[in-house]
């Protein structure tokens, strides 16, 4: 059973990250396991190079921090090659409607001008990130379930028509803080691409600035808290934040908290430990380039290593060299 999954840095790591993936990334880990910063992902809509890279640099520094073994991890970009030719060959097993179905393309796409045909492709890029290390299981938040889905039919399709080289990969979700919402929407995901940060918190955020976040979070006219996701999302989500944080459940935190202040104040300080030793440790990391560069090199060798022999097969079984 080894496991992979990767973090885009589109922006800094924010909460829902965490909850829903990174931490059990560290958590389960085992030590064939691999984590990486899917920075090619991020270039799927218009980017700017100098923060690309900074933000690389900052989410592998985090996901070390989170707790994941420096030996697991590593730079998407570093096994460009091996994983630019395996996304061909993919493209090639993957029909354009089964492209164009996935959810997150017609959401970016909707009503923008001059669209990136990597927006198209880049589900076609994640299932070769997922297929070339031979990965078994993808701990992912529920959002990327149907990209991890097109993995599995790329794989299978390519495994009966071409000969057996792929493992079949499947999408693991987590319990609680699967879909962590907007503290200021709550109709929306919380993301760390998203332009208003208002309701976005990061890992790398200040205790206060988590505080005064959590405290001007969107809920309801009412006072007296009860765990109702359709008719109270803004709540729910408060309930479900302290639950991933805490280990209770949302349901009984409710009856344990008589207004929405003393909840808001419970989840903030719950937040704020939680995260604690992400931005010191992060922080510190960040103050050792050599060391990242370090752990970066070595992780790139890893995966490279790990892939190599996939590659080559599907090369010989699709009908190239
Ligand atoms: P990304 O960077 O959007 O998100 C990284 C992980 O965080 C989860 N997540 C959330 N979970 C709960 N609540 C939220 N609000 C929330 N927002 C994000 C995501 O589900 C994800 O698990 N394409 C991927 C990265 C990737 C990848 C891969 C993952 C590239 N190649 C191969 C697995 C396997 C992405 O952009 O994730």
């Amino acid at each position: 059973m080894t496991r992979l999954s990767g973090i885009t840095p589109s922006g800094h790591i924010q909460l829902g990250n965490h909850l829903g993936a990174i931490r059990r990334w560290a958590a389960e880990g085992k030590p064939e396991d691999l984590y990486f910063v899917s920075d090619l992902h991020a270039m799927t809509t218009s980017h700017n190079p100098a923060r690309l890279r900074s933000l690389a640099g900052e989410q592998l520094a985090v996901l070390i921090a989170s707790g994941i073994s420096p030996d697991r991890v590593f730079v998407q970009s570093d096994i460009a090659r091996e994983l630019g030719a395996l996304t061909w060959i993919l493209e090639c097993t993957c029909s354009y409607g089964e492209a164009a179905r996935m959810i997150q393309f017609k959401e970016k796409s909707k009503g923008q001008a001059g669209v990136r045909l990597s927006l198209l492709t880049y589900p076609v890029l994640m299932a070769a990130d997922i297929l070339l290390t031979g990965a078994s299981e993808v701990p992912v938040g529920e959002d990327q379930r149907q990209h991890v889905e097109l993995a599995r039919t790329l794989a299978r399709r390519f495994n009966t028509t071409y000969g057996e080289v792929f493992t079949m990969p499947e999408a693991v979700l987590p319990p609680s803080g699967a879909r962590v919402r907007d503290l200021a929407d709550p109709t929306r995901k919380m993301s760390k691409s998203n332009q208003d940060s208002a309701g976005v918190v990061f890992v790398l955020d200040e205790p206060d600035q988590i505080r005064r976040k959590i405290k001007r979070a969107v809920t309801d006219g009412l006072s007296v808290p009860a765990y109702e996701p359709e008719e109270r999302p803004g709540l729910a989500n408060l309930l479900e934040i302290l639950a991933a944080c805490t280990g209770g459940d949302p349901a009984g935190i409710a009856a344990e908290h008589k207004s929405y202040g003393a909840l808001k104040e419970a989840t903030a300080e719950a937040v704020v430990e939680t995260l604690r030793p992400l931005r010191e440790g992060a922080n510190a990391l960040l103050k050792d380039p050599a060391e990242l560069d370090r752990v970066r090199k070595a992780g790139a060798a890893r995966a490279a290593e790990r892939g190599e022999h996939r590659l080559q097969s599907a090369l010989r079984l699709i009908g190239a060299g």
